[in-house]
């Protein structure tokens, strides 16, 4: 089932994420949390800081895995995202930076690299909680328009207006941004217990409108978020505005 949730401001959002990542910690043993990378997650990311901050909640048995990486940038490149979650998360709660797994952009081998991911989620025991973002064209990690709706883990060629859109993380130059990226597949994030899309603006609100109202297609790999049992989609006004249906406003 998909809720839609139309959100005050991102902030708010932050707040409900914030509950949904404390359920999931107060529930789970060991929980698996799945951790976006990109603008969208940063309200959430300083939620947790704020609560690990004041006592009111502790990711220290907490595990993570990230979505995607781009591929050809060292983890300690400012701008991979293992840096980015090392910047926003680690280094502001207490999650362990040696409980953080991301994709390897750096790997000789990308092949044995996405198989041995796919393992360690699953030897983790599956990821509870997916925090993900989506691309104006409609990506969810980086599964691109036109990916199998049963892709796993896996090199994928970022799309233009992909690179356009992030080039905004690399001085505004299109060209210093990767043209090739490692990210889990659709059907790797479908397995998620629980799954919370955040989405900010007007640049958003065709991709928002597909995935709620569209059909299930390629062209719009966000729209398989319709055929999981459990996923929240928190929405400003703005990003919301295409739609004719919203469960609540909170
Ligand atoms: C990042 C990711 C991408 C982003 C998407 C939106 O890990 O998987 O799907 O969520 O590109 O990016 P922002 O949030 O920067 O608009």
């Amino acid at each position: 089932m998909l809720r839609v949730v139309v959100v005050d401001s991102p902030e708010h959002a932050g707040r409900l994420a914030g509950d949904a990542v404390a359920a999931v910690v107060g529930r789970v043993q060991r929980p698996v949390l799945g951790l976006a990378t990109g603008s969208s997650p940063w309200p959430v990311y300083d939620e947790l800081a704020r609560r690990v901050d004041d006592s009111s909640l502790s990711l220290a048995q907490t595990r993570a895995f990230l979505l995607d990486e781009y591929l050809g940038l060292l983890s300690d490149d400012p701008r991979s995202y293992r840096a980015e979650i090392e910047r926003e998360v680690v280094g502001r709660t207490d999650l362990p930076s040696t409980a953080v797994r991301g994709l390897d952009g750096a790997a000789s081998d990308v092949e044995a690299e996405c198989c041995a991911y796919e393992r360690s989620i699953r030897d983790a025991g599956g990821i509870d909680l997916q925090l993900l973002g989506v691309g104006s064209d409609g990506h969810i990690g980086f599964n691109e328009p036109g990916s199998p709706l049963d892709s796993r883990t896996r090199p994928m060629e970022l799309a233009p207006r992909t690179r356009q859109d992030n080039a905004r993380f690399f001085d505004g130059d299109v060209e210093q941004v990767p043209a090739h990226c490692l990210t889990q597949g659709i059907a790797t994030i479908l397995e998620a217990g629980e799954l919370l899309l955040l989405a900010f603006g007007g640049s958003k609100a065709e991709a928002i409108r597909q995935a709620v109202e569209g059909p299930v297609c390629e062209r719009w790999p966000v729209t398989a978020l319709q055929r999981h049992p459990h996923v929240t989609v928190l929405v400003d006004r703005a990003a919301g505005s295409l739609l004719e249906r919203a469960d609540s406003t909170a």
